[in-house]
């Protein structure tokens, strides 16, 4: 089969579309013919890219653990999926990804895909959907009528974390570039501010603040936290919050979250923003492309051309 990979730690030039090995399914796993991968920004950079959960180099390594395909085969003693179900999610980092024709996952990190959720969108959905979910949710305790921030609302992360925000019944801040104004306020900021003209401070406090920006946003975020409310930050650990929470997390996959994530974008509630797709083989200016600012949402390779 063909897949993307890399041979040693590095960034995206480094990626080559060659010949590899055939997946094979393990105890607990299931192989997926892939439609649709995504990845994050970054994910080169991370140590956890290059080593197995030993901390033993895996190179030659797949990128891309954002996917959604179909079930090729189920490995021994695999229960909950079966062959030909339409699958997607967010599977193991110490793992080879699915930027590939085939890859193989835990099937606990995957969930039925419902026929209507395309595989491009639910590619999409996979890593913000369940980033944005915790982050709010599991992390942030969000209830109805309180103020939430999103610095970097135009992202992958950032337009999940709005509408799931706005759908909650709160009042929702947007930050980020200029460019990425509409794309926020079509996911549903009632306000937005473009960092490069204004400081967020001046939007006043919120009862959570989600950062997806990291660096300077969030060195100055504490300081908007309303007494008793929460910072939550991907992209680094943040400081302490006088009076508040601050909460650094690592997204886990979960198949019940999964599911009500594609049962919302199946019912029109949620919709994953894809800023641009690119063929599979085409990967390496996929990443490159992803790096530069400017494309809003999420990128996706098509392994299959079929949405
Ligand atoms: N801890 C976890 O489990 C976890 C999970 C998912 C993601 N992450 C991390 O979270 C971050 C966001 O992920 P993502 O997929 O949402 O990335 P993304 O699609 O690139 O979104 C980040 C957004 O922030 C904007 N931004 C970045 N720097 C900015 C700045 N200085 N001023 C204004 N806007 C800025 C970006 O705009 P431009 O495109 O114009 O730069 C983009 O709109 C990444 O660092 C990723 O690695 C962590």
């Amino acid at each position: 089969m063909k897949a993307v990979r890399i041979h040693q730690p590095g960034g995206p030039e480094g990626l080559v579309y060659e010949d590899a090995p055939e997946p094979y399914a393990g105890v607990g796993d299931v192989v997926v013919r892939v439609h649709a991968a995504s990845f994050t920004p970054g994910e080169l950079d991370w140590p956890v890219t290059w080593v197995d959960r030993g901390g033993r180099d895996r190179t030659p390594v797949v990128p891309a653990h954002e996917v959604s395909g179909v079930v090729t085969a189920v490995g021994y003693g695999t229960t909950g999926l079966r062959v030909g179900d339409r699958v997607y999610g967010l599977t193991d980092r110490h793992r080879d990804g699915a930027a590939a024709e085939y890859f193989s996952a835990e099937a606990r990190d995957l969930a039925v895909l419902p026929d209507t959720v395309t595989h491009v969108a639910a590619a999409a959905l996979a890593m913000p959907g369940l980033t944005a979910w915790q982050a709010l949710f599991t992390h942030g305790q969000l209830r109805p009528g309180q103020s939430v921030l999103v610095h970097g609302a135009g992202g992958g992360v950032g337009t999940l974390a709005v509408q799931l925000a706005r759908d909650t019944g709160a009042h929702v801040i947007g930050t980020g570039r200029g460019a990425h104004r509409d794309v926020a306020i079509e996911a549903g900021v009632h306000e937005f501010v473009d960092l490069d003209q204004r400081r967020f401070e001046e939007a006043g406090r919120a009862d959570l603040v989600f950062d997806t920006v990291g660096g300077d946003v969030l060195a100055r975020s504490g300081a908007v936290v309303r007494p008793g409310g929460t910072l939550v930050s991907i992209s680094a650990p943040p400081p302490a919050v006088s009076g508040g929470r601050a909460v650094y997390f690592i997204v886990e996959p979960d198949r019940t979250q999964l599911t009500e994530l594609a049962d919302r974008v199946r019912t029109g509630r949620l919709r994953p923003f894809v800023g641009a797709t690119f063929a599979l083989p085409d990967a390496r200016q996929a990443f490159f492309a992803k790096q530069r600012s400017g494309v809003p949402g999420k990128i996706v390779l098509k392994a299959v051309d079929d949405d």
